[in-house]
């Protein structure tokens, strides 16, 4: 009897473990993607980049071009890639199907071959419909996807890797006097257009790809309810016929079902090319929000429960990687901060990617190096000199990234002489800290103390500049080296 008990109970340890592992697999069969953008003054080794996202699950990403640096790094790998053409090329891929073919052939078919690159999207432009464009790509769109898509089918490519637009929330919406999902559909003015796109996309098996911005939804109205845009439970949840609704992304993700359906495409797939949530650079863009946005997300989109319109699991891409310290500032100060990572690979806050909450941290990037830990500062020695401190500060800040000092940012407690060392900082670091570049007039001078307090991050710079710069820099220090030699033998000839 106590055999046999011991027995079965021995035989519900290999069930618990047999279902265990089998939830593990399928676990691991479902990820979220990430958007890797390379807008930054110094960029990390594409290999060691790799080598993370595989470290962490990672197992699709997006990119905004077709780098070649990162195509060879993704080789032999089984990550799933969406490659891009970027808008200002939208026009001659419009226009000549030999650039589409020669496109095609230089940035896909060189990597899509077994074992090669595993490419599965190309996206043709990106958010090429945006408001703020002024329409400059509506016309150039389609021709160009279909082009673009034609190059592909005629390399023998055509069932696996499909050409898509990725597009911004912009182009839907729901009346003002009827703020429900129900009630959305595509902007009047580039609706019969939209229209032709998702159809030539459902005839070619292609999915509607939209990047959704709830950050933006609280950044843009300041009586936004807070906790609409996340996912852990909205005190004011609303009612939209018998669906309810408890988060602004899936009010917004339905409101394109709707939008879709009206088209008369209600069940074509949709991805999320981009969604995410700025660490610094505005009030709401700090690590706690944007790890309760992300992980809500993550386990939302991967529990299959889906939106209210539209069940099962949702396909999402993170934005995004890494921090970009050179992207334009021109929507807010936000725009540099979305990255998971820092700019030099360092996790900012625990993610669990799998969804299911366990407290689990994401890896490094690992092996990176960098310049000497040496800072630029205000020397303490100056006095108040308002105006030439102003004009270097200006000066420092518009050839650098000061986006961290800004109204509600990390580094936005600093004093006059505090935000001086930060700009000088940043401008010397973006700068391969080359010692002329620690001057500004003679006000600062170079630290090894680091400067850093616990909220505002005196970064020292990754020592993979711009290459330009450092060969710049080597040059410059053998030429130095070289005058050096000669002064001082002049000195001892005569
Ligand atoms: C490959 O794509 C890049 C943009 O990502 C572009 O600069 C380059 O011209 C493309 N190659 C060809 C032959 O079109
Ligand atoms: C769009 O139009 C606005 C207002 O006319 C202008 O300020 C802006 O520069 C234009 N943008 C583009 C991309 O053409
Ligand atoms: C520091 O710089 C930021 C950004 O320019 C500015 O908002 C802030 O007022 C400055 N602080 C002081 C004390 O001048």
């Amino acid at each position: 009897m106590d055999e046999m008990q011991s027995q079965l109970c021995h035989y519900n340890v290999v069930l618990l473990l047999f279902v265990v592992m089998m939830s593990m697999v399928i676990m691991a069969t479902s990820s979220v993607g990430v958007n890797w953008g390379t807008m930054a003054s110094h960029q990390l080794p594409a290999r060691n980049v790799v080598d993370m996202l595989k470290d962490n699950g990672f197992d699709k990403v997006k990119l905004f071009e077709a780098d070649e640096g990162i195509l060879e790094a993704l080789c032999g790998t089984d990550i799933e890639v969406m490659l891009a053409v970027p808008n200002y090329m939208l026009e001659e891929m419009s226009l000549d199907p030999g650039a589409a073919a020669s496109w095609v052939e230089a940035n896909l078919t060189a990597y899509a071959y077994p074992g090669g690159v595993n490419i599965r999207y190309v996206a043709v432009g990106n958010e090429p419909f945006l408001k703020t464009y002024n329409g400059t790509y509506l016309q150039h769109t389609l021709p160009a996807l279909r082009n673009i898509q034609e190059a592909i089918n005629r390399a023998g490519l055509g069932s696996e890797i499909k050409a898509i637009v990725p597009f911004n929330a912009d182009i839907y919406y729901s009346p003002e006097s009827n703020q429900v999902p129900s009630a959305g559909d595509f902007r009047p003015e580039i609706r019969d257009l939209t229209v032709q796109i998702v159809q030539y996309l459902y005839s070619n098996a292609a999915p509607f790809v939209v990047n959704i911005y709830p950050f933006l939804s609280l950044y843009q109205n300041t009586y936004f309810p807070l906790d609409f845009a996340f996912f852990d439970g909205s005190n004011r949840p609303f009612r939209d016929g018998n669906y309810v609704y408890t988060n602004v992304f899936d009010a917004n993700f339905d409101t394109l079902v709707w939008a879709l359906t009206k088209a008369g495409y209600p069940d074509i797939k949709i991805i999320v090319g981009e969604v995410g949530w700025p660490t610094d650079g505005d009030k709401h863009a700090n690590i706690e929000n944007a790890k309760r946005f992300n992980q809500g997300l993550v386990r939302h989109a991967l529990s299959g429960e889906g939106t209210p319109a539209r069940k099962g699991e949702i396909d999402v891409y993170l934005f995004s990687l890494v921090d970009e310290n050179a992207k334009s500032i021109d929507p807010g100060s936000f725009e540099r901060h979305w990255g998971i990572f820092e700019f030099d690979g360092k996790p900012k806050y625990e993610l669990d990617l799998s969804g299911v909450q366990a407290n689990k941290g994401l890896v490094a990037v690992q092996g990176v190096r960098y310049m000497v830990r040496r800072w630029c500062i205000l020397n303490p020695h100056v006095k108040d000199t308002d105006q030439e401190l102003r004009g270097n500060i200006d000066y420092a800040c518009s050839l650098s990234d000061c986006t961290s000092l800004g109204y509600g940012s990390s580094c936005n407690h600093l004093s006059v002489r505090g935000n001086a060392s930060y700009a000088f900082n940043m401008y010397y670091q973006f700068r391969n800290q080359n010692e002329w570049d620690c001057d500004f007039s003679g006000l600062a001078m170079i630290t090894e103390k680091d400067p850093s307090d616990d909220r505002c991050h005196f970064p020292v710079m990754i020592a993979y500049g711009n290459s330009l710069l450092l060969l710049h820099k080597k040059l410059l220090d053998i030429l130095l080296a070289i005058l050096e030699g000669c002064i001082v033998f002049l000195l001892l000839v005569s």
